[in-house]
């Protein structure tokens, strides 16, 4: 099966953004362990831009990717166009986080990318990738 890991902005920062919250591992760290964890397709992509991302998720319509594991970063509180993209694409999309968004700042509890995806998983820093990976897997399963 084929996935994309897609992270939205300043994900290109991990391991320099405030790594008391986000933790020490860079994007590029998390991108190999998940591919020497899983035996899939995986495709990654990251944009600081929401056209990007949008682009990005269109593809993977023709691609006929099977799932998606999605950081919107802080295009989750507020990106309708993303929303909306998923929905467009009908690919079963995993929303993950690596902090507790619904610990932190009011604006950060809502999302509008969760009624697009399947589920979401936030807080178990750069182990959501891997934890969203293995549920789409057993959706796609079922
Ligand atoms: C984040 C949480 C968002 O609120 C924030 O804007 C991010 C990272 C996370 O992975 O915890 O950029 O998506």
């Amino acid at each position: 099966m084929k996935f994309l890991i897609l992270n939205g902005p300043n994900l290109n920062f991990l391991g320099i953004r405030e790594p008391a919250i986000y933790g020490h591992a860079s994007l590029k760290q998390i991108e190999s362990d998940l591919d020497q964890s899983f035996d899939h397709e995986l495709s990654f992509f990251q944009s600081n831009h929401e056209g990007a991302l949008i682009d990005r998720l269109q593809e993977a319509y023709y691609e006929k990717i099977d799932g998606i594991v999605f950081n919107p970063g802080a295009f989750t509180h507020y990106s309708y166009a993303l929303h909306d993209a998923l929905t467009s694409i009908q690919i079963p999309c995993v929303e993950v986080h690596l902090s507790a968004i619904q610990q932190r700042e009011s604006f950060r509890q809502t999302s509008v990318i969760a009624p697009a995806c399947i589920g979401q998983i936030s807080g178990f820093g750069k182990d959501s990738y891997a934890l969203g990976l293995e549920a789409l897997l057993k959706h796609l399963e079922e």
